[in-house]
């Protein structure tokens, strides 16, 4: 079972008892690969709405009658009623806000009560390369966690541990906290571990000698996974929290 696969059914998008569609968030959903599979995973009528700075959902998602992307910078108030949603799903999302405690609160605030958050974040400074020269990994993966990406204004690279410390920011009670490892044997365009190792070697443009080192060292990633010896892997964090 795939990361989003987890988190949405950590969501439980069962049919509400009133027979109204679940009212559903998903904060960041960005391409919408998390807003595909909620979708997938809900058993009755669901309104999916899926906010993000910038539109950029998939033509699937964007079309599908049941979405409704919202615009919203995710650092001010979430733009939804007090107790209006049924889900709140978070994933990847708080390492990029400048108040990650007020994100959480603001979720309470729109949860009605029984309501569920769904955090979600990978643990980048957990990440795992199978390789043969285990010390400059370790140098390349500490240079990348350290590194905000070009396209955000700020990233914690440690956030998926903190997911736990953030759920006392509002009266919730803690329903569930899962960990996994995100395995992935691919390193194709667009593939987890190919994005993280473009990240490594923006995240050394700045020096020269160790930029050589991380392009030497992703072209030994593409022999390996030619040879379908390549793993990489990241600890994934969930916590699901009820609205008292
Ligand atoms: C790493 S992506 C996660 C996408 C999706 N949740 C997933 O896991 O597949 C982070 C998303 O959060 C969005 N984001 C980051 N900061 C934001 C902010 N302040 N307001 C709105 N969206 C933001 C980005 O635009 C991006 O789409």
């Amino acid at each position: 079972m795939g990361r989003h696969d987890r988190i949405a059914e950590l969501a439980n998008l069962s049919p509400s008892d009133t027979g109204e569609p679940l009212q559903v968030a998903d904060l960041g959903s960005g391409y919408g690969r998390m807003t595909r599979t909620l979708l997938a995973a809900a058993d009755g009528p669901v309104r999916l709405h899926a906010v993000d700075a910038a539109s950029s959902l998939d033509d699937d998602v964007l079309h599908d009658e049941r979405v409704r992307s919202v615009i919203a910078d995710l650092d001010d108030p979430l733009p939804f009623q007090d107790a209006s949603l049924d889900r709140v799903v978070s994933v990847n999302v708080a390492e990029h806000l400048a108040d990650p405690r007020a994100h959480v609160t603001d979720c309470h605030r729109v949860l009605r009560p029984g309501g569920l958050l769904v955090l979600a974040h990978s643990d980048w400074d957990t990440t795992l390369f199978a390789g043969s020269d285990d010390t400059l990994t370790r140098v390349l993966v500490d240079r990348f966690v350290a590194t905000v990406p070009r396209w955000a204004q700020r990233a914690d690279g440690f956030m998926g541990r903190k997911l736990l410390g953030l759920a006392g920011a509002a009266p919730f009670e803690i329903i569930d906290v899962d960990t996994w490892a995100d395995c992935h044997r691919r390193f194709d365009e667009d593939s987890v571990g190919w994005k993280v190792a473009r990240g490594v070697l923006a995240a050394t443009a700045d020096d020269e000698v160790l930029r050589a080192r991380a392009e030497d060292w992703v072209a030994s990633l593409h022999r390996l996974a030619e040879q379908g010896r390549f793993l990489f892997t990241v600890t994934d964090v969930a916590v699901v929290l009820r609205r008292l």
